[in-house]
């Protein structure tokens, strides 16, 4: 069967994954009707799907439309929200076509009195379960005919009429992201929102909902993300007639955008992902379309990095440098990352930002030095920036004080001593371009940890009444000169982070390596929020660093092995001072990056399990498991941990001891950890025999 099927007689279509279908009808209306996502159908089977819901009362009106619009008898969450110069704000949609191209449809419709056109775009694939959604509306009037584009939703998923609804999602802030919610879903309007500017710490553009019945390993799941790193919101709404449906588009409410005649206007994607195999079975779908169809460089095995900022903060100079270097060097580091602290007059967070060369007083012969220095030892270069922003407190902002958002009259906010740049303006993104291409150039660089450390305010331009759109053109350009970035450099890598974590997104994993999960790295603390991240994130994608014990932010003391287990289930990173660091931890800490690197084919491109506080990856014949132990109080069972995805009659060989395991054995009964202490840890390595 195609992965697009057209019933023109039904005037249905429908699109097919591997594991699931998702149909659409149009009624005898010509309203666009949602009608089914979920298990896959054959044809014959779509076309006898009835309607949803069909509620049509003096003071309701449900149908389940798939982009319902304002005016008429709807009063739900509009997918498209507008306004006429006239002040209208009802449009009729007439649909005009389709298309079809390999797994892509397009939808058309053309709105009656005005010349708009919207098309909806869906896109699926042969080796992964998402359903890949955008749309995008044009307006074909004259140039001084324009329409207030006041939501233009990339999607609005609608879920089967089901007894009952869970909604799962990621809630936090700074140091404290990705933590997992799951709630019983409320009859009312749920949203998940950004105002920030940036994807945030506080939610993540990320939903699962079920009927309330599914678990770590069965049961069905509906998942959906949007791929935008800047303002967004997510609306679930559950009505009194069982009608679910998650709306999800780019941008928070307030801002609109101008759209002039000749102009277009095309949203983001929003991915869907149906899957019956529960919240663990969701995440590893997740995992594979993010490998196959979002990260520019899937294969390259992620190298295992250090970086400065726990270790030296903004004392940055070269001889600290260099004697890091040659320790993380000593430990098997492949990728020195110099962190914030080594341009402009940069000392601690007041200057500094926007001057992008190097201290003269601590790097009076530039860069050169150190970068030889670090590739003698036989590591790549990296170096931290954050292009978007800039202290008042530097020659960049003396010279272009008026590059920065800001509102005429209005105050200035700074936080951390910055301002954001107004990088939607082309003389800005381009500044920051040429910057940012002469640092990799002249210093070959091999990495740039690409931060953001505020938010958006005052987002305004003085003098454009349109400026709104800025809250979509900053992130655009923001992707655009990275693009270019990488286009012209195809060897240099991106890490995302703003904060830590607060711009994990796919829209930004589609133009970077990794990101740097959170600047939390407390192991314990990282259980948590790692947990959430791999919900929809792949973990070679997920940045973790060793550092110091006492832990630097939460004061907790940690075991090495305990740091360096839970750092090893993702992006292995080293971020301690490692001059405070005893030779015989020096001496364990290469033994762990050995042991990672033979781990990490697994860990990086294998399927995820979470089981009870471990976490399991089978790649191919292999097989590595992470196992923890927190705080147990006396006299609770100790249970043995009953691992997953293993063939049942295959004989699991322990690399590291030779013992030899059975599948089923290991499956039903479980493997005996011997955590009998707190906060110890083990890693498993085993590869299939038979
Ligand atoms: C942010 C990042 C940190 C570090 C600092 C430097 O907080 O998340 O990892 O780079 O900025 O100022």
């Amino acid at each position: 069967m195609t992965a697009v099927h057209h019933d023109s007689a039904a005037r249905l279509w429908m699109l097919s994954t591997p594991g699931s279908s998702y149909v659409v009808r149009l009624d005898d209306e010509g309203r666009l009707r949602h009608l089914h996502w979920g298990a896959r159908l054959t044809p014959e089977q779509a076309a006898a799907l009835p309607h949803l819901l069909d509620v049509a009362t003096n003071f309701d009106g449900e149908l389940a439309e798939e982009y319902p619009g304002e005016g008429g008898a709807r009063f739900g969450v509009p997918a498209l929200r507008l306004r006429y110069a006239d002040g209208t704000r009802t449009t009729q949609w007439d649909h005009t076509g389709h298309t079809v191209d390999g797994g892509l449809l397009t939808l058309a419709f053309r709105e009656r009195l005005s010349p708009l056109e919207l098309r909806l775009h869906y896109r699926v694939h042969d080796d992964c379960e998402a359903v890949e959604r955008w749309a995008e509306l044009h307006h074909g009037g004259g140039a001084d005919d324009t329409v207030r584009v006041q939501q233009l939703a990339a999607a609005r998923w609608t879920l089967p009429l089901l007894p009952d609804y869970r909604i799962s999602h990621l809630t936090g802030g700074w140091s404290a992201e990705n933590q997992l919610a799951r709630a019983p879903l409320a009859r009312a309007e749920t949203v998940l929102t950004s105002r920030r500017g940036i994807t945030g710490h506080q939610a993540n553009p990320w939903v699962a909902l079920d009927a309330g019945d599914a678990g770590e390993e069965h049961g069905e799941v509906w998942g959906s993300a949007l791929a935008w790193s800047g303002s967004w919101r997510i609306t679930v709404e559950r009505t009194v007639h069982g009608l679910v449906a998650a709306t999800h588009g780019a941008g928070h409410e307030g801002p609109e955008v101008l759209l002039r005649g000749g102009g277009s206007w095309r949203t983001p994607v929003s991915v869907g992902l149906y899957s019956a195999g529960g919240f663990g079975g969701a995440s590893r779908a997740w995992h594979a379309y993010v490998r196959a169809h979002v990260l520019p460089r899937p294969d390259e095995l992620r190298p295992v990095l250090y970086n400065s900022w726990e270790a030296t903060g903004f004392d940055v100079d070269e001889q600290g440098q260099r004697d890091l270097a040659r320790r993380a060097a000593a430990l098997g580091v492949e990728l020195f990352v110099m962190d914030d602290g080594w341009f402009g007059a940069r000392k601690d967070d007041s200057a500094g930002l926007g001057d992008w060369t190097p201290a003269p007083d601590r790097f009076p012969d530039g860069l050169a030095p150190l970068a030889a220095e670090v590739r003698r030892l036989g590591m790549r270069f990296g170096l931290w920036v954050e292009p978007e922003m800039v202290n008042p407190d530097s020659d960049l902002y003396r010279a272009h004080p008026d590059w920065v958002l800001n509102e005429t009259g209005r105050p200035r906010t700074e936080l951390r001593n910055q301002l954001v740049l107004d990088f939607a303006r082309p003389e800005v993104a381009a500044w920051a371009h040429d910057r940012l291409d002469r640092l990799v150039r002249d210093h070959g660089v091999d990495h740039l940890k690409w931060d953001m450390n505020r938010v958006l305010t005052e987002a305004g331009r003085p003098g454009d009444p349109d400026a709104d759109r800025l809250w979509h053109d900053h992130v655009r350009a923001v992707y655009t000169v990275m693009d270019e970035l990488r286009a012209d450099h195809p060897g240099l890598r991106i890490e995302a982070c703003s904060g830590g974590g607060g711009r994990t997104d796919l829209g930004i994993l589609a133009r970077t390596d990794q990101v740097w999960t959170s600047d939390n790295t407390d192991a314990l603390d990282r259980i948590a929020i790692q947990h959430g991240y791999g919900q929809t994130y792949p973990p070679g994608t997920m940045g973790a660093w060793v550092t110091d014990s006492p832990n630097p932010l939460t004061g907790r003391a940690l075991p090495l092995e305990f740091r360096f287990h839970l750092a090893m289930t993702g992006a292995l990173g080293i971020g301690g001072d490692l001059t405070e660091w005893s030779e015989d931890e020096l001496a364990r800490a290469a033994g762990l990056v050995e042991r990672y690197k033979r781990i990490r084919p697994v860990v990086q491109r294998g399927r995820l399990y979470r089981l009870a506080d471990a976490v399991q990856y089978v790649h191919e014949d292999e097989v590595v498991v992470v196992a923890w132990r927190l705080a147990r109080r006396h006299g609770a069972p100790v249970v043995p941990l009953r691992l997953a995805g293993l063939e049942p009659r295959g004989r699991y060989r322990d690399l590291d001891t030779g013992e030899v395991h059975h599948g089923a054995v290991l499956t039903s009964r479980g493997l005996t950890t011997g955590l009998t202490r707190d906060h110890t840890s083990l890693l498993l390595h085993l590869r299939r025999d038979s």
